[in-house]
């Protein structure tokens, strides 16, 4: 496997301007009917048994496809990119009713993962987490596609761009989950937040759902405001996901996650096609600590 020619590359510019300004875009991928049942067996194999991923070499073939990696780099405007993350086959499990009314799942669960100022998203290579979302079966509304916000990602790190310290602004980006007010005094993030930027509150925006047939990949820049739905259909709704960063930009991630992507990834490099090893690095001075405390009091300014 060598790496993946741009002219027959099905991610055009225009796409890449969609992502860039709705933060979120559904684009093809070259995989035949065959590759996605290989795919899809892995995904139940895995689900089945609580297997390793990395022992799987159907799920391997997937995260080595040099297509994910010729994507992030269009996506970061990146030479060369490497995986920030991505450990496992993801499931949204369909739903016992009665089911929560759409409002009620979005004041609940809307949130962003990444903290990244408009100066990030914007420099070339760009400082973010390309989050690439490889649907294994087809992605209809009701069966919990995920809802996004178009367009809030810019509102947001417009803001941390405005209010962000020198000092803090060193430390992005970084996985930092927050959400707009009111945060439950149990949440991690507690008293963080995402405050209102438009004169509609973010709680009372209404999401897109961003559906998806079988074999295509959601391009999502999780600065933005987004949220799980609940799958009211019957069968789960399959995903793999792997996330990408441009070599050379140091990210952040909670002690759990970093413990996690320190261990994991040694063993999946071991398991790639040497020509596409490069997709792992082999040492992690890339990858800093960044908790929930110390907070940064920019973070929660009173209303
Ligand atoms: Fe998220």
């Amino acid at each position: 496997m060598k790496s993946y020619p741009e002219s027959i590359m099905p991610f055009t510019d225009g796409q890449l301007a969609q992502y860039e300004e709705q933060g979120a875009v559904t684009i093809d991928t070259p995989f035949t009917p065959e590759e996605l049942d290989r795919a899809e067996a892995a995904w139940d194999r895995l689900k089945q048994t609580g297997g390793k991923p990395y022992e799987d070499p159907d799920f391997i073939e997937v995260v080595q496809h040099p297509y994910f990696e010729a994507v992030a780099k269009k996506v970061l405007r990146a030479q060369a990119v490497h995986l920030w993350w991505g450990l496992a086959p993801h499931e949204r499990a369909p739903a016992s009713p009665p089911y929560a009314d759409s409002q009620d799942q979005w004041a609940r669960g809307c949130h962003t993962d990444i903290q990244a100022t408009i100066e990030d998203f914007e420099a070339t290579p760009r400082r973010m987490r390309a989050e690439l979302w490889f649907w294994l079966n087809d992605v209809p509304a009701n069966r919990g596609a995920m809802r996004i916000l178009p367009g809030s990602h810019r509102h947001v790190m417009e803001y941390w761009d405005q209010v962000l310290t020198p000092e803090h602004k060193a430390m992005l980006p970084r996985v930092h989950g927050l959400r707009p007010a009111p945060v439950p005094e149990t949440a991690p993030a507690f008293p963080e937040h995402v405050p209102d930027l438009r004169e509609t509150p973010w709680l009372e925006c209404e999401p897109t759902p961003f559906v998806a047939r079988r074999g295509q990949v959601l391009v999502l820049c999780s600065a933005g405001l987004h949220s799980a739905w609940q799958n009211e259909d019957t069968v789960p709704r399959k995903a793999m996901g792997t996330s990408w960063v441009a070599d050379g930009v140091s990210c952040g991630l909670p002690k759990n996650q970093r413990d996690a992507v320190i261990e994991f990834f040694p063993q999946l490099r071991s398991k790639l096609c040497p020509d596409r090893a490069h997709i792992v690095p082999p040492d992690f001075d890339w990858l800093f600590e960044s908790n929930y405390d110390p907070k940064w009091p920019e973070t929660f300014p009173q209303p």
